[in-house]
């Protein structure tokens, strides 16, 4: 099979790196660019991130050499170059969004990490088990841009995909209300221990932002395509908090839910061992054999006994029991780095590749 080439912006980042390391045996995708800041370019990747590469394997020989790229300046000919590009970059959200679109109108799809364009009304948010339908409001986009190829789309926030996949299944008993509180690892921060040696032994309760996308988010993964736009769904009612604790990888939900049908601690779980959704039946390269994965031990889901679960793509469940102000309680796991960041935007590109979205030039 002739494979995808794709560009990575913001490749000398976290996420970059986790890019990188998740292309490395990638089956369909092979990368072709990478490109940072004007600050980085023209020098050699593996120049850029030595002291600063943060993922558990080596950087990959075949990326060291690669002469790194102007992101914005370099736009045209990268785009040019590519299939597709990830997008995974620091800057102004406002910045970002114009970078974005540069690429889109350059007739270049963009998948992106950032959270920039999540509310623009005709960018898909998609988690591709979820709300993989969302992928037909990209004609409408196309329509906007002037473009026959060039789109963007993005995924959603790494908090939600800890306890949104979890509740998915059980919107049919109609869900009403949710309290989530979350967990935070740090590297949702772009951070390592040895970069932000504050964290060892503390607890922050404020992570700017999370909140509030925390609670809107979950209303346009399950919003509705209509009227050119995606319109966001009205209800549960959600209330977060959100807290960085002292882990590298892996946020943990502790979840509240009430229902307007309140259906039964075996119902539930029946509910969840029996989900599988697009990704499962595209059987994308990336995506778990099974998404949701209920422990029936106590004291489990673990970060780090469970995070890494079918390579940090399934989000782990468990302790399911009656609360006494909601119906129930539950806590859920999963990889804000994988299933949260890089690892869900590739899924996402192996979709838009397998419904025919991007297509190899
Ligand atoms: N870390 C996570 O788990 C996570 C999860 C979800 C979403 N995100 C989002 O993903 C994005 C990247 O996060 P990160 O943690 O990887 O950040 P990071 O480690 O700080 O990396 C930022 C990247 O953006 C590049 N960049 C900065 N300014 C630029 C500019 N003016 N033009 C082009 N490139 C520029 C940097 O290049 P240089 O090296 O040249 O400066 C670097 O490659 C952020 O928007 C973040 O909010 C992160």
């Amino acid at each position: 099979m002739k494979k995808y080439k794709i560009g990575i912006i913001g490749a000398t980042g976290m996420v970059g790196q986790r890019f990188i390391s998740l292309m490395t045996e990638h089956p369909w995708f092979d990368v072709t660019v990478l490109a940072a800041s004007a600050r980085s370019a023209g020098q050699k990747y593996g120049d850029l991130v030595a002291g600063r590469w943060a993922m558990a394997a080596p950087v990959p020989e075949r990326v060291k050499g690669i002469t790194v790229k102007n992101a914005a300046d370099d736009a045209e000919s990268i785009a040019a170059q590519v299939d597709f590009v990830f997008s995974a970059v620091d800057m102004k959200k406002e910045e970002i969004k114009e970078l974005e679109e540069a690429y889109a109108r350059a007739e270049c799809p963009v998948v992106s990490n950032n959270s920039a364009h999540r509310w623009t009304d005709d960018v898909p948010m998609v988690i591709p088990e979820i709300n993989p339908e969302h992928l037909a409001i990209i004609e409408t986009q196309r329509k906007r841009l002037g473009t026959k190829r060039g789109f963007i789309a993005v995924k959603s926030n790494c908090s939600i995909q800890s306890y949104v996949p979890a509740l998915h299944p059980l919107r049919g008993f109609g869900i009403k209300r949710v309290l989530a509180c979350t967990y935070q690892a740090i590297s949702g921060a772009g951070k390592t221990f040895e970069t932000w040696p504050e964290m060892a032994d503390n607890v922050i309760p404020l992570i700017g932002g999370e909140e509030e996308k925390s609670e809107q988010e979950p209303l346009k993964v399950w919003g509705t395509v209509a009227g050119g736009k995606i319109q966001k769904a009205a209800s549960p009612a959600i209330t977060t908090q959100c807290i960085r604790v002292p882990v590298s990888d892996g946020h943990m939900a502790a979840v509240f839910a009430s229902f307007d049908k309140k259906p039964s601690i075996d119902e539930i779980k029946e509910r969840w061992a029996s989900f599988s959704g697009r990704a499962q039946e595209l059987n994308l390269p990336s995506a778990p054999k099974r998404f949701l994965h209920y422990f029936e031990e106590e004291n489990r889901p673990q970060t780090r006994l469970d995070r890494m679960s079918e390579g940090g793509m399934a989000v782990s469940i468990g302790r399911l029991r009656e609360d006494t102000q909601y119906d129930y309680k539950f806590v859920c796991l999963s990889h804000n780095t994988l299933r949260g960041a890089a690892g869900g935007a590739v899924l996402l590109a192996e979709l838009l590749c397998a419904e025919g979205y991007i297509q190899s030039k």
